[in-house]
């Protein structure tokens, strides 16, 4: 913990000025402590007005915003969130990369609009960022353009010239910004050039799980506000508000972003200019290169068969990072498999199939493996026995029902 932070926060120093008291109120685990309830002194957060409305504030100040929204739902709330605030302003459509989270294509079906979808060309078995061009086409056919920025990658699309298009068309700029908080006070950081934004706090700052903010500037501020007040939690927690209060508080580590840069090299990884994110191609000996980090009780963030990628945040320790970097080194390298390209959608009946059964066949749902929670198999794709093989050996995966693979009936 670093003490100077923590004096800072308001939602610690409610938390920890708070008397021992008798709970005759949730939670049901009766414990006083930092997980307690909306009581006369902790506010609320529905409607704030007390330490949760301080905690806001200075957040949405230090993030560049007209309004910040605690949430304690992940990401995932933010883009519900952000979707809806569109859809009040009367917005039907919005463009988005063919691989967004999958939370941005739920959130266009359940508010009724639709994605006006940018292909991504996979290079080296990763979706590029829409060029612009891309970006220029989507946006003549739709309401507000929707990016990720960084992706799961670290790579980042150009927001800049993203802002360019979007004001040129009198169109507002979300972006999915899951894996880019660790960026703010930086020129890649999301808030510089979006009109909502949502920063994954639990995912690159020391957050606690599911501790996220949604952002906006504007005229997009009150309307965002609608579109949380739909979606977060009535029972939102107190110490995960308090961590995210902490991680937007935290400092950036010069120090260890410069040993992560050395690291990348050392370690041959993709240049993707997110410090926070170490992509290393171990190809088809991915599995292998992980039981061995594992058997020496290093965990890596996800293996999608050709790279296995390493996250790191201000809070990641140097010590670990060299001892990433020397057993990462003697690890086994392989050869990697890029995917097939997709066909485009199409319809019919759907079977279930095994893996090994489904290769040759046309999927029917988007599939891969968790995380990245990016397809590995698309809709309209065939399915390789490449591909279907790394679905089968997969400890975690989505889109699949139970270890099978949807694909369309043939004949
Ligand atoms: C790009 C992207 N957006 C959104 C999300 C959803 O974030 P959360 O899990 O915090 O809801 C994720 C999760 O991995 C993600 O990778």
């Amino acid at each position: 913990m670093n003490r100077r932070v923590l004096r800072a926060c308001r939602i610690a120093g409610m938390l920890r000025a708070q008397k021992r008291h008798i709970s005759f109120h949730t939670p049901g685990h009766k414990r006083a402590g930092a997980d307690i309830t909306e009581l006369p002194y902790s506010d609320n957060l529905l409607s704030p007005s007390g330490v949760l409305d301080r905690a806001e504030r200075e957040i949405a100040q230090l993030l560049g915003a007209d309004a910040s929204y605690l949430l304690t739902d992940g990401s995932t709330c933010g883009i519900f969130s952000m979707l809806a605030a569109l859809r009040s302003a009367g917005g039907r459509s919005v463009a988005v990369p063919a691989y967004a989270h999958r939370s941005v294509f739920n959130a266009c079906g359940v508010m009724g609009l639709m994605p006006v979808v940018m292909e991504q060309e996979t290079v080296q078995g990763i979706p590029s960022q829409p060029s612009q061009a891309q970006m220029a086409q989507a946006l003549n056919g739709a309401d507000a353009l929707l990016l990720t920025s960084p992706d799961y990658y670290g790579f980042f699309p150009d927001l800049a010239a993203a802002r360019r298009l979007c004001d040129a068309a009198g169109k507002p700029l979300l972006v999915d910004g899951a894996h880019g908080s660790h960026l703010k006070g930086t020129p890649l950081y999301a808030g510089g050039f979006a009109d909502l934004w949502v920063d994954g706090v639990h995912k690159s700052l020391p957050a606690l799980t599911q501790g996220a903010v949604v952002s906006a500037k504007g005229v997009w501020a009150a309307r965002l506000r609608e579109g949380v007040q739909t979606f977060r939690t009535s029972s939102p927690s107190y110490p995960i508000m308090a961590s995210v209060e902490y991680a937007v508080r935290f400092p950036r580590n010069a120090a260890i972003e410069r040993e992560a840069e050395a690291a990348r090299r050392a370690l041959g990884g993709l240049e993707n200019g997110d410090w926070s994110k170490i992509v290393v191609p171990f190809g088809d000996r991915c599995d292998e290169a992980e039981r061995m980090l594992m058997a020496h009780g290093v965990y890596c963030e996800f293996n999608d068969g050709n790279y296995l990628m390493f996250y790191l945040s201000p809070a990641t320790k140097r010590r670990e990072l060299k001892k990433l970097v020397r057993l990462a080194e003697r690890l086994p390298r392989g050869k990697c498999v890029f995917g097939a390209p997709v066909r485009g959608m199409v319809g019919g009946n759907i079977v279930l199939l095994a893996p090994e059964a489904a290769v040759g066949h046309t999927c029917a749902r988007d599939c891969g493996r968790f995380p990245p929670c990016i397809p590995l198999v698309r809709r309209g794709e065939t399915v390789t026995a490449e591909k279907a093989e790394l679905l089968a050996s997969a400890a975690n995966t989505f889109g699949l029902t139970g270890g099978r693979i949807a694909v369309f009936e043939e004949g």
